[in-house]
């Protein structure tokens, strides 16, 4: 198994150090990230792009995972980041990522979001609806300043998994409809704005992708969209966006392909459009978010009680759960789970891996092999990495959990784990 590695004693180790240290050093439950596969995976989607001599920006969707350590190691990367609120740009202005490098998201970003982000000059707002638009024009009215956009459509595909559908007109909350000309009215508008430089036109497709169909569809309708905008309004955008979406695996059944598959079919498509109407080939920009964090993310837990009742499978729960990790009470989502002191240990048992929340949909993982356990063993949930720590709450007025970067056999927490005083610290006496 190469989803996690082993030290010379059959712990498991996560960037090379012992993660029972880990959970006995920092306490559990536990978000451990494996720096070095952040940036492995990172650097394959930027190497992609480099063997296939296409201009290119990888942007980070860190809804996946938002920090300032997160946005420091971007950083170092070289990368771009989107942020999708002002609590996502706030942090990574505190982490001094660099604004130029930086993209902002969102179906109803507020006046003073956009002000927010035009104030510290970021690299691109990515324009969502007509409402965005006007929000914008009043707060560049007056003042001699420009703002690059770029325009969200709706090419009306979705993509999960590794299925995806056409859905002609798409039933969305996000982005300009293609299909009743909704786009069209919007880059009419954009460009009659001088204070609006138009640099490209983005669309997101779906999360969780395990097929490359459906980016292939997209970049189609995408390069027929330029075409048509070529012709009719001799508008050329610089950048196509093709958003996020690209899946990882996180039990046996999901077959993931590697970054370099999806980018060269995703370019050769392109190419092939590109030379057969004569097009230029626009910059791709890709915004991956699960795919550069997940895998790298491991959550930590201890074991307590446990419950056998003969003709029933047995629950064994842990001390976190869907207020650290909601996606499997919110989407079903799957997982693998590893006992730390051995992970290797012959599975003897079928248990629900129960969450300690007042909530009977607080499993975490159903039906789970593990070895014979004890309370007290502690258990690593794989690839959490992605949407866990980032979608975390207070649920049961429980703290959440610390997050420690490992790199090299150096672990360093990056987000200290809440005490029972932040808990009460915004609460007011009456
Ligand atoms: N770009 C845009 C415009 C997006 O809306 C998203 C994700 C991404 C990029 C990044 O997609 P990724 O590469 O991470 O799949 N909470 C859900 C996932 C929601 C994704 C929303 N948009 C989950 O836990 O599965």
């Amino acid at each position: 198994n190469n989803y996690y590695q082993t030290n010379n004693q059959g712990h498991l180790i996560i960037g090379g150090v012992d993660a029972l240290e880990l959970a006995k050093n920092y306490g559990t439950p536990l978000v451990v990230y494996d720096v070095a596969q952040i940036r492995q995976q990172f650097q394959a989607f930027q190497q992609a792009f480099t063997n296939l001599k296409v201009n290119s920006v990888i942007s980070y969707a860190s809804k996946a995972f938002s920090a300032i350590a997160m946005y420091q190691l971007i950083n170092q990367l070289k990368g771009h980041i989107d942020v999708v609120s002002g609590g996502e740009l706030y942090t990574a202005l505190k982490a001094n990522f660099p604004t130029d490098r930086i993209s902002f998201h969102g179906n109803n970003k507020t006046k003073e979001e956009l002000a927010l982000a035009v104030e510290n000059q970021v690299g691109v707002i990515i324009l969502d609806n007509f409402h965005e638009i006007e929000l914008l024009e009043q707060i560049l009215n007056n003042t001699s300043k420009r703002v690059s956009v770029m325009l969200r459509v709706t090419p009306g595909i979705t993509a999960h998994t590794h299925q995806y559908v056409q859905t002609g007109q798409e039933d969305s909350k996000f982005g300009f409809d293609i299909s009743s000309g909704q786009a069209e009215q919007a880059l009419l508008k954009v460009q009659a704005n001088k204070q609006l430089k138009l640099i490209g036109i983005h669309a997101h497709i779906g999360s969780q992708i395990l097929a490359v169909g459906g980016f292939k569809l997209e970049v189609k309708k995408l390069m027929h969209l330029i075409r048509e905008w070529a012709q009719k309004y001799a508008y050329q955008p610089q950048i196509l966006n093709l958003g996020g979406g690209f899946g990882i695996r996180y039990t046996a059944q999901d077959q993931v392909l590697a970054p370099d598959i999806f980018i060269k079919e995703i370019v050769q498509t392109m190419r092939a459009y590109a030379q057969k109407y004569h097009l230029e080939l626009p910059e791709i920009w890709i915004e991956p978010g699960r795919s550069i964090v997940g895998q790298a993310g491991y959550s930590l837990y201890t074991i307590g009680s446990s419950k056998t009742v003969p003709g029933i499978m047995p629950y064994i729960t842990v001390d976190g759960g869907m207020g650290d990790n909601i996606r499997p009470a919110l989407y079903q989502a799957e997982y693998e789970t590893v006992l730390v002191r051995c992970p290797q240990a012959e599975p003897k048992q079928v248990v629900h891996l129960a969450g300690r929340y007042c909530e009977s949909g607080d499993i975490l993982i159903k039906q789970a092999s593990l070895p014979q356990v004890e309370a007290g063993d502690v258990v690593a949930v794989l690839a959490t990495g992605a949407y866990g720590y980032s979608m975390a709450s207070n649920y049961n007025r429980v703290p959440r959990p610390a997050v420690v970067f490992a790199e090299a056999g150096h672990a360093q927490e990056v987000i200290r784990r809440e005490t029972y005083a932040d808990l009460v610290s915004h609460d007011c006496f009456y």
